[in-house]
């Protein structure tokens, strides 16, 4: 297995160190514009492997697109992050054009490569990535939802107390602050409904942690997140490459699934060796399908200043 990672930033290479020390490929490639950035991080991990005990080989490429050749995954983390106080969206205008260009010459190399897109607007970048590269949908996998439902195990674990690996809790819709959806009805401890430990408030006010997880986390660090996110990049690699068929939320091509087409946004879905295999309903009441439309609209949006840029 081959895996490469573009954008050799905070997120990039907190991605590539989990997926190398989970040996989940034998050559890893880091690829980054800046001169030297790459190869200089690719190095140090490398220098983490006897101490770690991996086995997988990481080399770092300046912006030379053959050295991922043959790749059979490919995470996008390419652009820039956001500052305190900025929004995903702001982003679009110098992130879209990254993300395009880098979709392109990483096809090039790997045709057949499943891309994993975390750049931001994630939702918007994975609907450029679709159509910039018109790869089956099945190939492009929105990260977002992955870590955003994460975040929402967190709040919902620092709320009860328990374990966050006892918790199953997702969120769908969009990656934004105001789009996204913690569906708390369906979240659950060891399969009891978390609603029923909580009292109304308590849930109200996890929603809404988990809703500004990511601009918390700006402001306190001053730029945007790294270890959740790059995690969740690696898990969604490692369901493909060890073909686990696992539940994750992710953004994907809607084709009338959850009322939306000509979209892509965060539904939960099997990731395996094909890369988003099924999207599975899970029956949103009036309220929440209203939610998802109001999301969709938001994203639809960002989605139509594409045609602008
Ligand atoms: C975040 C970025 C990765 O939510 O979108 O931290």
């Amino acid at each position: 297995m081959k895996v490469t990672v573009v954008g050799a930033g905070a997120v990039g290479a907190t991605c590539a160190d989990n997926i190398a020390r989970k040996e989940l490929c034998e050559e890893l490639v880091l690829l980054d514009i800046k001169e030297g950035l790459a190869e200089g991080k690719a190095q140090d991990m490398m220098q983490s492997a006897t101490l770690l005990g991996f086995d997988t080989r990481i080399t770092g490429s300046t912006n030379d697109y053959s050295k991922t050749a043959g790749s059979d995954v490919v995470v996008v983390t390419s652009g820039i992050p956001r500052k305190p106080g900025m929004t995903r969206e702001e982003l679009i205008g110098t992130n879209a054009g990254i993300v395009k260009n880098v979709c392109e010459n990483i096809l090039k190399y790997s045709p057949n490569a499943i891309f994993i897109i975390i750049s931001n607007p994630m939702d918007t970048m994975t609907y450029l990535a679709l159509s910039a590269t018109g790869i089956p949908k099945n190939r492009i996998i929105g990260m977002g939802g992955t870590l955003d439902s994460a975040r929402f195990k967190y709040q919902l674990s620092q709320r009860l107390g328990c374990s966050p690996a006892d918790l199953n809790a997702v969120v769908v819709g969009g990656h934004g602050d105001t789009t996204m959806i913690p569906l708390i009805r369906y979240a659950t401890w060891n399969s009891v409904p978390v609603t029923n430990f909580l009292d109304e408030a308590t849930q109200q006010q996890v929603v809404a942690d988990t809703m500004v997880g990511g601009a918390t986390l700006t402001k306190l660090i001053g730029t945007s997140a790294w270890y959740a996110p790059g995690a969740a990049g690696a898990a969604l690699v490692e369901s493909i490459v060890r073909d686990e068929k696992k539940l994750f939320t992710c953004c994907v091509q809607l084709n009338g699934e959850y009322g939306q087409s000509d979209i892509c946004m965060g539904v939960p879905v099997v990731i395996g060796r094909n890369g988003w295999e099924k999207i599975v309903e899970f029956g949103l009441n009036d309220s929440e399908q209203a939610m998802f439309n109001k999301s969709a609209e938001a994203v639809r949006t960002m989605n139509d200043v594409l045609k602008t840029l």
